[in-house]
C-alpha cells in the first residue's frame, strides 16, 4: 500500500513536504489524545500532511493497531476542532501504527524499530523520521538514549534521511538540568533537527505580534524607550488546576508559565528586527533579549516579585475549591498558582522600561494580554476639560486570547461644548475581520515540523536562557520564610502583595 502524493498541498512559495514517519512515543497520553491525534487529523482534512506518511505509536498500554485506531477515532470525534468526515478518516485511521513497550526495555526498541521499517515501506514513507515525545520528563533519558542506539542516530550523518526529534515542555527544571537535557539530546541530534514545543508560538495572535510589529512601517519608531512607558503581559486562566495537581505542585506557576510562555511573549515583543523570517534570524534576535534580561539579585526578590496560592472562592458563578483541597495537591503545599514580576531588559531600545508580567490560575477569567503603555504628553493643553491632572496615556492591547485582537486606546473630544475629553478605542478583532477558523497551534507546529521549519520552536540557547533569568526568583524565594498562603480568593485578581508591587512604581495592573 502506498500513498497518494495528492495528499499534501504545497501553497505557492512553501517548501514541499518530504515523506516521513512519526514515532509517537506517549502515544496512549493524554497529549496525544487531546492535541496530537485531532491536529494530524486536520492536517489531513486540509491536505497537509507529507505526501507518504505513517504513524507509529509507541506506550506501556498494551494495545494492537486497531485499538489504537479506535482510540484516535475517539480522539478526533471529541476534540477535532471540525467534524470526523469518513473517507478522510478511513485513509488517515490506516496510516496509524501501533507497538506496546516499557520505555526503558531494549526488547521494545527493537520491536518499534522493526515495525517502524515495515510501515515505512508500506507506505512509502522512508527514510526520514520523526520521534516525538509526548512522555513525562523523567522518561526522557530513557527514551533518547535508545534512540541513540538506534538507526536514526545522527542519521543525516551517515547518508540515511533526517531524522527529527519534537519534545515537549518542561524543557527541564533549571538552567542546568535543561543544559543536561540538550547535551543527552544533542548526542543524538543535530541542534537543527531538534523542535522544542512551547505551543504559545504556534497560536495566530502570537506570530501576529511580528508582522504586527515589522510589516507596519508606523510602529517601529515608537516601539522603544523614548515612546513607552512600560509594558504588562498578562496570562491569566479561570480554571483551577484541575486534575494535573501531581504535576503541578512539583512545578508552580513560575515553571509551568513564566519560564516558557511569557518569556516567549517577552522576546517577541522586545526584540529587534531580525534580518529575515527565518528559525537563525529571528531567534537570534530573541535569544538577545532574553541575555539583555537583567539578572535578579536573589536579596531582591521580595520587591521585584509576588506569589500567590489561591484558596477557594467564586469564579463565574460557581464556588472552587482552594489548592491545597485539590486532588493530588499537599495540604501544606507552599506551590505558587500566582506570580508577578518586574523586569528590566538592559538595551539601548528599552533601558530602564519596565516590564510586568503575572500570570495565576483561579482568576477572574481566562485572558492573555499584551499590553504596551505609551508615555503621557509632555504638555498638558487641555488643563480645563478633564478631572485629573494629567491625560491619560495611549495603551496598545494585544489580545491573545480570547477575543483574540488589538485595540488602541486613544483620547478624543465628546461631541459639543465645553471642551471635554475621552478615551476611545481603535479596535481589530480577528474574527470579525478574517471569518476563518484558525488553525489549532499544534495544527501549525507539526506542519512547520514537516517542512522543517524551526522558527516557531525554542532553540537551546534560548531555553536556557529563559531558565536564567527565573532561576534567582527560585533560590530567592527558597531561601525567604514559608509564605502565608493561601493569599488570594479564587475569583480574584490575586494576591495585595502583586498590587503593591506596581504601585510602588506609581503604576496599576490593567483592569482585564
Ligand atoms: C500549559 C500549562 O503549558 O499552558 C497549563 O502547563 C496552562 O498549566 C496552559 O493551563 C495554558 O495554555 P493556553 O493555551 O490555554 O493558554
Amino acid at each position: 500500500m502506498t500513498d497518494t502524493p495528492t495528499l499534501s498541498a504545497a501553497a505557492p512559495g512553501e517548501r514541499a513536504l518530504e515523506p516521513s514517519a512519526m514515532v509517537i512515543f506517549g502515544a496512549s497520553g493524554d497529549l496525544t489524545h487531546r492535541m496530537l491525534l485531532p491536529a494530524l487529523y486536520n492536517l489531513a482534512l486540509d491536505r497537509r500532511l507529507p505526501p507518504r506518511f505513517a504513524v507509529v505509536g509507541f506506550a506501556r498500554t498494551d494495545w494492537s493497531d486497531e485499538a489504537f485506531r479506535e482510540e484516535a477515532r475517539k480522539s478526533v470525534q471529541q476534540y477535532s476542532r471540525r467534524p470526523l468526515d469518513h473517507a478522510v478518516w478511513d485513509s488517515f485511521a490506516a496510516k496509524l501504527h501501533y507497538v506496546s513497550g516499557d520505555y526503558a526495555d531494549a526488547e521494545a526498541y527493537k520491536r518499534l524499530n522493526a515495525k517502524l521499517e515495515t510501515v515505512q515501506r508500506t507506505h512509502g514513507a522512508d527514510p526520514n523520521c520523526f520521534f516525538y515525545l509526548a512522555i513525562p520528563p523523567s522518561t526522557f533519558d530513557d527514551v533518547i538514549s535508545r534512540l541513540k542506539d538506534g538507526p536514526y542516530s545522527r542519521s543525516q550523518d551517515t547518508g540515511r534521511g533526517w531524522a527529527r526529534v519534537i519534545v515537549e515542555k518542561p524543557f527541564g527544571t533549571d538552567a542546568q538540568s535543561a543544559s543536561a537535557l540538550n547535551s543527552l539530546i544533542h548526542s543524538v541530534f543535530r541542534e537543527n533537527d531538534v523542535y522544542r514545543i512551547d505551543h504559545y508560538l504556534g497560536k495566530e495572535t502570537v506570530q501576529n505580534i511580528l508582522v504586527f510589529r515589522f510589516a507596519n512601517g508606523i510602529m517601529e519608531p515608537v516601539w522603544n524607550r523614548r515612546y513607552v512607558d512600560h509594558v504588562q503581559i498578562t496570562v491569566a486562566e479561570s480554571l483551577g488546576v484541575g486534575s494535573r495537581g501531581g504535576y503541578y505542585d512539583q512545578t508552580g506557576a513560575l515553571r509551568d508559565i513564566v519560564q516558557n510562555h511569557m518569556m516567549q511573549l517577552l522576546s517577541l515583543v522586545a526584540m529587534e528586527p531580525p534580518i529575515a523570517y527565518d528559525g537563525r534570524s529571528v531567534r537570534n534576535e530573541k535569544v538577545q533579549v532574553l541575555q539583555a534580561v537583567r539578572p535578579i539579585d536573589p536579596q531582591d526578590v521580595p520587591l521585584v516579585t509576588a506569589r500567590g496560592q489561591y484558596g477557594t472562592g467564586w469564579v463565574a458563578g460557581e464556588e472552587t475549591p482552594g489548592y491545597r483541597e485539590e486532588p493530588g495537591i499537599a495540604k501544606d503545599s507552599t506551590t505558587e498558582t500566582f506570580v508577578a514580576l518586574r523586569l528590566y531588559v538592559d538595551s539601548w531600545r528599552w533601558a530602564d522600561v519596565p516590564f510586568y508580567l503575572r500570570t495565576g490560575k483561579r482568576l477572574p477569567k481566562r485572558t492573555t494580554e499584551i499590553a504596551v503603555t505609551f508615555k503621557r504628553v509632555p504638555h498638558l493643553l487641555f488643563r480645563e476639560a478633564i478631572d485629573v491632572p494629567y491625560l491619560e496615556p495611549n495603551v496598545l492591547s494585544i489580545r491573545i486570547q480570547p477575543n483574540e485582537g488589538i485595540t488602541l486606546k486613544f483620547l478624543t473630544k465628546t461631541p459639543g461644548p465645553p471642551l471635554r475629553i475621552r478615551p476611545a478605542n481603535m479596535d481589530f478583532l480577528y474574527g470579525a475581520s478574517f471569518l476563518v477558523q484558525a488553525p489549532s497551534a499544534y495544527e501549525t507546529l507539526l506542519q512547520d515540523a514537516f517542512r522543517g521549519d524551526a522558527t516557531l520552536f525554542t532553540r537551546a540557547d534560548e531555553v536556557e536562557a529563559a531558565w536564567r533569568i527565573v532561576e534567582p526568583v527560585m533560590k530567592g524565594w527558597a531561601s525567604m520564610p514559608p509564605p502565608g498562603f493561601p493569599n488570594y480568593e479564587a475569583g480574584t485578581w490575586g494576591p495585595e502583595v502583586a498590587d503593591e508591587l506596581i504601585q510602588k512604581d506609581g503604576r496599576k495592573w490593567r483592569r482585564l
